[in-house]
């Protein structure tokens, strides 16, 4: 591998809380993700990112953390999480995980201080003022289950900040000690083995609130230090960001003006992401080709990080309301299935209607664009959401793994429904039943990742569309690095179609078809490749020896 691994990696996102329970208490726990490694090893992936793994009261499912130097007593101790570390790095299995630092929980001990006296060493830890401020009921993340954004608290006779939930309160990075205290958490949990973070909310975090000001200043220069400060603790450790903003404001995120890619190096592309669910509606990749060719150029060494779903809604704020309102209709048809009026509480394999076709011909856009995939547990096997439970949990349900009880993610009764009935439920899709079948979703999965890993040029290398008129419904990109050049040949649509690349075909080194959704005819010279109703293919024009 080379220098920058995550380039050359799948990363596999998961909540340890919901996938394996080792000791029948119904909370998933790190020695049930000990046990579950070697899946992971056998599915291809090399980085898996943790979703908060800290002591919570659990009212954002872990995003309100009480302490960041420690794990939650329910999923085990810090011994158990050294040992995951030790058990992954033997197979070869980076770990990453979400640092959730734009605010704590109000139960966190800091802002238990901060309201309880003016004096104390942690008020200035937090956002106060004094007056109700005229933006209080601006910029809230949760609509409909969040009123306001500043929460007059009682006891400390003050107002507080909070971008997210009331129980969620935003720590002041104005404070120098707050930054100081942060670096510390990123350079404990470096010193214990960790690759790097997802870090949360960024916009946030470099958000110096002002009690008024819709339009708060920005301290881009904070993410410098931050990086700077990971890099010299650990030189290969990654920093992740969700920073789900507009495109224009991307290039910041990942360095200053310099072009020197000083700050995150790698972001989740949420645009790609909205842009590539309304082509998979439309059966017509236009939006993505738009955003490949429109994409902020990135300093060298940036990257993004690809994904279908996530643990959180389909974020379609950022599609016209045109968009949004096509994409709702194919994959979010009935009220329940939205949230916050901007997106859709759904997994990917339900919101294709169960086509195995679409699933394939989705999963393999993804992985082939250019950046870094990530991948939602339980996706690899196709699982479903159960809509009956609040929010975003309806994604979250456990790990299906067998047969047995709860899907054998527990033997005691789980923390969250696990899905029963119907065709997602654990009965009829788990991963034993998968596993004892060639051609189930999760074989496919293996076989695509492992191709993938024979094609380092997607992750490191450029990725251009080729646009030469072709049939309505296809897209076509080319993947060129160091090793050699990869073409890719996306069809979202229904109509068998053939494609004419006849023009590659003297660059192309005897041409060698490596993945498909079925067996085609050769590639011959190029000028005649046929695509099925959602067909792909994926053909190696030549290899150079690095
Ligand atoms: C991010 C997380 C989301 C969480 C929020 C508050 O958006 O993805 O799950 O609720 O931050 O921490
Ligand atoms: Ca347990």
């Amino acid at each position: 591998m080379g220098e920058r691994w995550y380039t050359e990696s799948v990363i596999y996102c998961l909540d340890v809380e919901t996938f394996q329970d080792s000791n029948g208490d119904g909370i998933g726990d790190f020695q049930g993700l000990i046990g579950r490694l070697d899946y992971l090893t056998r599915l291809g992936i090399n980085c898996v990112w943790l979703s908060p793994i800290h002591p919570t009261p659990g009212r954002d499912d872990g995003y309100d953390a009480t302490d960041f130097y420690n794990v939650d007593p329910r999923l085990g101790t810090l011994g158990d999480f050294a040992e995951l570390l030790h058990e992954a790095a033997n197979r070869g299995i980076k770990i990453i995980i979400d640092l959730v630092v734009n605010h704590t929980s109000d139960e966190h001990p800091w802002f238990q201080s901060a309201v309880a006296s003016k004096d104390s060493p942690y008020r200035d830890w937090f956002v106060w003022t004094d007056k109700e401020p005229a933006d209080r009921h601006q910029g809230m993340v949760f609509p409909g289950e969040q009123a306001e954004t500043w929460t007059y608290h009682r006891k400390a006779r003050a107002w507080y900040y909070h971008r997210f939930y009331d129980f969620q309160p935003d720590l002041n990075f104005t404070n120098p000690q707050v930054r100081t205290e942060i670096k510390k958490i990123l350079a404990f949990w470096l010193q214990l083995g960790v690759a790097g973070f997802r870090m949360d909310a960024v916009p946030f975090i470099i958000e110096l609130t002002e009690p008024g000001n819709t339009n708060s200043p920005m301290d881009f220069d904070y993410l410098s230090e931050l990086r700077a400060h990971v890099q010299w603790r650990r030189g290969d450790a990654v920093l992740l960001a969700e920073a789900n903003v507009e495109p224009e404001k991307l290039p910041e995120y990942f360095g200053d003006s310099g072009g020197s890619g000083n700050r995150i190096p790698m972001l989740f592309d949420f645009m790609l992401n909205g842009r590539l669910v309304l082509a998979l509606a439309r059966q017509n990749p236009e939006p993505v080709i738009e955003w490949l060719r429109t994409t902020p150029k990135l300093p060298a060494g940036g990257q993004w990080a690809t994904f279908l779903r996530n643990h959180d809604e389909i974020d379609l704020s950022r599609l016209t309301s045109e968009q949004r309102e096509d994409v709702f209709a194919e994959f979010g048809p009935d009220d329940s299935m939205k949230l916050y009026d901007r997106g859709i509480r759904r997994r990917l394999a339900p919101m294709l209607g169960g086509d195995r076709r679409r699933l394939e011909l989705a999963y393999s856009l993804q992985f082939t664009l250019r950046g870094t995939p990530v991948l939602r547990y339980g996706e690899e096997i196709g699982m479903g959401e159960d809509l009956s439970l609040p929010g975003r949990y309806a994604i979250r349900t456990p790990m299906q793994w067998s047969f047995d009880t709860n899907g054998g993610f527990s033997a005691g009764p789980p923390v969250r429904k696990v899905i029963s009935s119907g065709e997602y439920g654990y009965k009829k899709l788990n991963v034993t039943a998968q596993r004892h079948d060639d051609r189930s979703l999760l074989a496919w999965f293996e076989r695509m990742i492992r191709t993938l890993r024979e094609s380092p040029e997607v992750g490191n290398g450029t990725c251009t569309c080729i646009d030469d008129g072709f049939p309505p419904g296809v897209l076509v990109h080319r993947a060129d690095g160091a090793t050699g050049s990869m073409l890719f040949l996306h069809n979202l649509g229904t109509a068998r179609v053939e494609v004419d690349l006849g023009s590659l075909a003297a660059e192309a080194n005897h041409p060698n078809e490596v993945f498909g959704d079925q067996d085609y005819k050769e590639v011959g010279d190029l000028s005649a490749l046929e695509l099925g109703p959602y067909g792909y293919r994926w053909i190696r024009l030549q290899r150079k020896s690095a």
